[in-house]
């Protein structure tokens, strides 16, 4: 039986390293394009929200654009290694918390801002996929800014995966080697996300990655938009 908390510690514990942060945070952090210009001068002292943030790579980044950074990680093994990886490069005053998409440790309206990076669509014993869009409202501010990656349903992470109940898919074959087993909320396309935040969230703007990175089908939809 998968057990997403056993299988994250395992993947984080091994890993010695943090990352970098990723290419596309930081286009939209820092980038101007055509469709998206954030304003960088709303960043400073605003309270930031990596929700799923991993081994803490992106925090690093969100402290350096001067917002306020926060963090929550599925296990509080977890947290300690994001800790440790931020203290190792100076960074002191991010605030780490333990929880998961459906139980966010920050109070009501706190966030200006709240990412989840390739993180949003792990469902672990969750079943519905609304309960994340309403606990991700319930702590952003009215007008804050929510960023979003989610994989394509042509993403490596889906090639074998079998149809669980409807929108959603069970891993099989999965290409890093620890995630067979668990359900991931697969969308039909970007209008199918915008559909399932729009209850809450509105001002869509979308992008896409759709690389073939040496073979890797690396296929991902990228959404911005506001609390309602
Ligand atoms: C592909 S990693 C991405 C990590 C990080 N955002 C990054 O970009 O490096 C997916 C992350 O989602 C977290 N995760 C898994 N299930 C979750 C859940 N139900 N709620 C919140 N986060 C979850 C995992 O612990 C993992 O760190």
């Amino acid at each position: 039986m998968y057990n997403a908390q056993q299988m994250w510690n395992k993947a984080y514990r091994e890993k010695r390293d943090m990352a970098y942060p990723s290419e596309y945070v930081i286009r939209i952090l820092k980038g101007k394009y055509p469709r998206l210009n954030l304003d960088k001068e709303a960043f400073k002292g605003a309270n930031f929200l990596d929700m799923g943030c991993g081994d803490g790579r992106n925090i690093a980044l969100a402290k350096e654009c001067g917002f306020k950074p926060h963090g929550v990680e599925i296990t509080e093994d977890i947290v300690s290694k994001i800790k440790e990886n931020l203290e190792n490069i100076g960074i002191t005053d991010a605030d780490i918390r333990a929880g998961m998409n459906n139980n966010i440790p920050f109070d009501d309206a706190y966030f200006d801002y709240l990412m989840s990076w390739n993180a949003c669509y792990y469902m672990g014993k969750e079943t519905h996929f609304g309960n994340y869009v309403k606990e991700f409202a319930r702590v952003m501010k009215s007008g804050a800014t929510l960023l979003l990656s989610i994989p394509k349903k042509s993403c490596f992470i889906f090639d074998g995966c079998e149809p669980a109940h409807k929108g959603y898919a069970t891993i099989r074959n999965d290409y890093f080697g620890y995630r067979d087993g668990e359900i991931l909320r697969i969308f039909q396309d970007a209008q199918e996300v915008e559909e399932t935040f729009s209850p809450h969230f509105q001002n869509f703007i979308h992008a896409d990655i759709h690389d073939d990175c040496f073979g890797l089908a690396y296929h991902w939809h990228l959404i911005i938009c506001n609390k309602k």
